[in-house]
């Protein structure tokens, strides 16, 4: 399902550097989000392609994106005030099968995968599951949305700043045994790392991953991903239609 509407900014507030969280006011976006969806933002007339932001939480009718700014459009989104409104194409994607990931999922977050682990957990936990979370972050300054996490949560930070000194893979390591099922947001090498330990460990595994979009609805092939065929040969998928979520078993890594 599928709505584009201008949405009144209810609040804009900057979470750490170049990290801001953007509250729409997005029923029927809201109400029809899935973990792991994302929405497309349009970022202001002198911007002619529409941003793809995942969905951090989607409450009440409030739409929650928490994200980068990366250059102009992004900029413009992190500038906008309550009572602005913004272009919102959404929910798009195929997010994650949660009732694959069983009775104890663990959502794993790098940087600016965080914030669709929160929704994805809230997501699970609605439908009976007890998830657990791990959050990795480069440094104590880029830690973002930990105390969201209602959940039993493990952060990380590449130079112990905070929490635990190490990577989320380290953990997920300690922790694998005891999971049913990962989900993965993050950079693609640490998504590689945490689907060879899934599968080591006999667990399910759905990553998301970012490609560059355009179109975000699978009209412009911008955002091709490689992904094995049933015969091992590799096939091309689009992360904004087909994704952006997938098995991690169906990734040509
Ligand atoms: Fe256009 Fe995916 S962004 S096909």
């Amino acid at each position: 399902m599928r709505n584009s509407k201008l949405c009144t900014v209810l609040d804009c507030e900057k979470l750490a550097d170049g990290l801001f969280s953007l509250v729409l006011d997005a029923p029927g976006i809201a109400g029809a989000a899935q973990a792991g969806q994302f929405v497309h933002l349009a970022c202001g007339e002198g911007n002619m392609l529409r941003r793809p932001i995942s969905i951090c939480e989607a409450v009440d009718g409030k739409l929650r994106v928490v994200f980068q700014v990366k250059g102009d459009g992004t900029k413009w989104l992190s500038e906008r005030k309550a009572g602005d409104t913004v272009d919102a194409l959404g929910p798009l994607g195929h997010g994650y099968d949660l009732a694959k990931l069983g009775e104890k999922p663990v959502f794993v977050g790098g940087g600016i995968g965080v914030p669709p682990m929160l929704y994805s957990m809230q997501c699970a936990r609605k439908a009976g599951a007890q998830p657990s979370a791990i959050l990795g972050f480069r440094s104590k300054g880029a830690v973002i949305l930990e105390q969201d996490f209602d959940c039993p949560t493990t952060a990380c930070t590449d130079d112990g700043s905070y929490g635990v000194h190490g990577f989320v893979t380290d953990v997920l390591r300690e922790q694998i045994a005891r999971a049913t099922g990962v989900a993965a947001c993050g950079p693609k090498p640490m998504l590689r790392a945490i689907a060879e330990i899934a599968k080591a460990a006999g667990v399910p595994c759905q990553v998301s991953l970012e490609e560059r979009m355009g179109c975000g609805i699978g009209a412009c092939l911008v955002c091709a991903c490689a992904l094995k065929s049933e015969n091992g040969e590799t096939k091309y998928g689009h992360v904004c239609k087909d994704g952006p979520v997938f098995d991690a078993e169906e990734v040509q890594w």
